[in-house]
């Protein structure tokens, strides 16, 4: 948190073309809901940098347009050093994504700020599949996966439970 009491959140995928801005929107949207939009602060960013200044893969904007989202005006970064003292939680689409995080944190602090969504989620399933070299269903799949983390993670929010551990 910082010193508004702010709770800070990162959503990291691969290219955040595809999921993390899906996973960006979901939140910001649920938050709203929620009467939580002014206390959470929600960004997203890539480990890679092959789409930096991007905006959406159309395919992610279809699929979260067709379910009420508008993430048409967000547009792709790459992770830096400072995210990791800027946010509470960093939140990994796959395994990849929380490796390559936790190579890249600068210390332990850090590093346990790093957890998969899906921890959050209910489904069972522990990542949100790469959907890019897919088409609709997959895109459709890894929204339902989000939604149903960001459900909980909401609700987490709400408890005051979000810093639980990750393995509960
Ligand atoms: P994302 O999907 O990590 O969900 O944004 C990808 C986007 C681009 C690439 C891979 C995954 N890429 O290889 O360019």
């Amino acid at each position: 948190m910082n010193e508004l009491g702010e709770l800070r959140i990162l959503v990291v995928c691969l290219g955040n073309i595809c999921r993390s801005p899906m996973a960006h929107g979901v939140l910001l949207r649920r938050l709203e809901h929620a009467g939580l939009g002014d206390r959470v602060h929600v960004d997203s960013a890539g480990t890679g940098d092959y789409h930096i200044g991007k905006g959406p893969d159309p395919r992610a904007r279809m699929a979260t347009g067709g379910r009420g989202y508008d993430i048409s005006q967000l547009r792709a970064r790459q992770v830096e050093p400072v995210d990791f003292h800027l946010y509470d939680l960093i939140l990994a689409a796959d395994r990849e994504n929380l490796a390559d995080l936790m190579a890249i944190a600068p210390g332990p602090e850090e590093r346990a700020k790093v957890r998969l969504l899906l921890s959050y989620g209910r489904s069972g399933a522990k990542e949100v599949p790469d959907p890019y070299e897919g088409g609709e269903a997959d895109f459709d799949l890894a929204l339902d996966l989000i939604e149903d983390a960001v459900d909980g993670l909401v609700g987490a929010i709400e408890r005051d439970e979000w810093a639980r551990d990750a393995s509960a």
